[in-house]
């Protein structure tokens, strides 16, 4: 089995767990480097992203890493507050645009397709102190942005994604404590962010189909986090919690705009409903959508990119939230079970789950009308001491690779995938502590040395050949 020549083989980095160059050449602070900085110990090693792999200084080498792995793509992620310093489109940061103009043209000289986030997670300060994504003008702000990105650089930039992982910014950063803006505000901070994130991606998408499409003729997309979730048993029970379960991690963020019904999907917003009126809420914590607002999300992308890492298992009555307050997890009323044979990861979350980007894809291409996929990331994290001999990255590599080819096969329109990472990388709360790159980095050098792990070669032997060698 081989994969189509035109399959877009890549890697994909975000700019806040690379870059470094954190308050150089006029750029802003944003929400990372306000809260590793003003409270430090909330990341694990109490490092932070000041310097990360330095690929600000470094990004010739990383294309030069590109190009040692025959990678046909890259994904990585502008800086909102590097291009605009106060997150307000008044004022351009002319080293920003500079900057990110250097790094696409070292990987179009030598074939590289660009693939660009607009946003992963390091809003600029300034816009969080008016609310972030609670505020309903983070979709004004966010559309202006938009609009001098796809100016600047979609001339050359064919691929665009809105938003890398609405739940994690909303859930992780709005709901709880485990991302910037650490705000826990859980009885309503997921869902007033999920409404106003995509309107903000329904609007820049607008901005691009309107005013750029026509002389660009590129593609914008968004990126939802994607992970497996099968019923622990076969009981009714079992099943329906996981029905909620798919709905509260991705549904709500890909109903409204892939589905052909529009809005927040049914049985979760019921369950919001129910929940709200129990806790004495005058109205669910979940909000609604204007006609106007769904028609505008309605069919808003020209492509849905997955993140997949995992797959869990989901019971109704077992392993549950205990004294729940009221939150998403309380409104999910269910369990999480990882068997005890899916090989662990350095990570708590991520086990290497069976067949589960085959599951998730097709039930995704059913639900959503068959569009058109790209995975945005996969990949698999080791601890530092395992330095270069990453046998279980390998394998992890091959397991869902051969997935792959299998959603090919269930005739999913499918046309890329992106490994997680391309380099070691600050990995959000967890620091420096857990690595996910192809290529190792030296973060004690201040040359920040690179260097493939055995990984790096299996996946250049994939890419370059269109198959798995499982003997290679
Ligand atoms: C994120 C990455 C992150 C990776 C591993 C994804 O959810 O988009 O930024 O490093 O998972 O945790």
């Amino acid at each position: 089995r081989k994969f189509p020549d035109d399959f877009l083989f890549g890697t994909a980095t975000a700019s806040y767990q690379i870059e470094g160059a954190w308050n150089e050449d006029g750029k802003g602070e944003n929400i990372w480097d306000y809260m590793t900085h003003n409270n430090p110990t909330v990341i694990k090693d109490v490092s932070n992203g000041d310097i990360a792999a330095d690929s600000y200084h470094n990004y010739k080498r990383d294309v030069e890493i590109m190009r040692e792995l025959s990678l046909d793509a890259y994904r990585f992620s502008l800086s909102w507050s590097r291009i605009l310093p106060t997150g307000m489109a008044n004022e351009v940061n002319p080293a920003g645009i500079e900057f990110y103009n250097n790094y696409i043209n070292e990987m179009l000289k030598y074939n590289i397709t660009p693939m660009i986030t607009l946003y992963h997670w390091d809003l600029p300060q300034k816009l969080q102190e008016l609310g972030g994504f609670a505020n309903p003008y983070i979709s004004d702000w966010y559309a202006d942005y938009a609009r001098v990105v796809f100016e600047n650089f979609g001339d050359r930039v064919k691929h665009f994604i809105t938003f890398n992982e609405p739940r994690e910014i909303c859930f992780q950063g709005y709901g709880s404590t485990t991302k910037a803006p650490i705000l826990n505000s859980t009885a309503v901070g997921t869902y007033l962010c999920a409404k106003h994130l995509v309107i903000a991606h329904a609007k820049a998408y607008y901005v691009y189909d309107n005013e750029f499409r026509p002389t660009q003729g590129g593609q914008c997309g968004i990126t939802i986090s994607v992970n497996w979730f099968a019923p622990y048993t076969d009981s009714d029970e079992d099943h329906f919690a996981t029905e909620i379960k798919r709905q509260s991690e991705w549904g709500l963020y890909a109903h409204p705009i892939f589905s052909s019904e529009g809005g927040f999907p049914k049985e979760f917003s019921q369950r919001i409903a129910e929940k709200s009126a129990q806790q004495g809420y005058a109205k669910s914590r979940l909000p609604e959508f204007t006609a106007e607002e769904k028609a505008l999300v309605q069919g808003s992308s020209d492509f849905f990119g997955v993140n997949h890492y995992t797959g869990y298992l989901i019971s109704a009555t077992q392993n549950k939230v205990e004294n729940p307050v009221p939150s998403m997890p309380d409104d999910v009323d269910a369990g999480t079970i990882v068997p005890e044979e899916w090989p662990k990861s350095a990570s708590t979350w991520l086990t290497l789950a069976p067949n589960s980007i085959l599951n998730a894809l097709t039930d995704l291409k059913e639900r959503y009308n068959n569009p058109i996929f790209y995975i945005t990331e996969n990949g698999w994290s080791t601890p530092p001491e395992t330095g270069l001999d990453d046998d279980m990255r390998g394998t992890y590599y091959r397991t869902a690779l051969e997935s792959v080819l299998d959603t090919l096969d269930a005739g999913v329109n499918l046309k890329g995938y992106m490994a997680w990472s391309l380099i070691d990388n600050f990995e959000w709360m967890q620091g420096y502590a857990e690595r996910f790159g192809l290529y190792s980095v030296d973060f004690e050098d201040p040359a920040r040395t690179r260097t493939p792990r055995k990984s790096a070669f299996i996946y250049k032997h994939i890419v370059s050949n269109r198959f798995i060698d499982h003997t290679y």
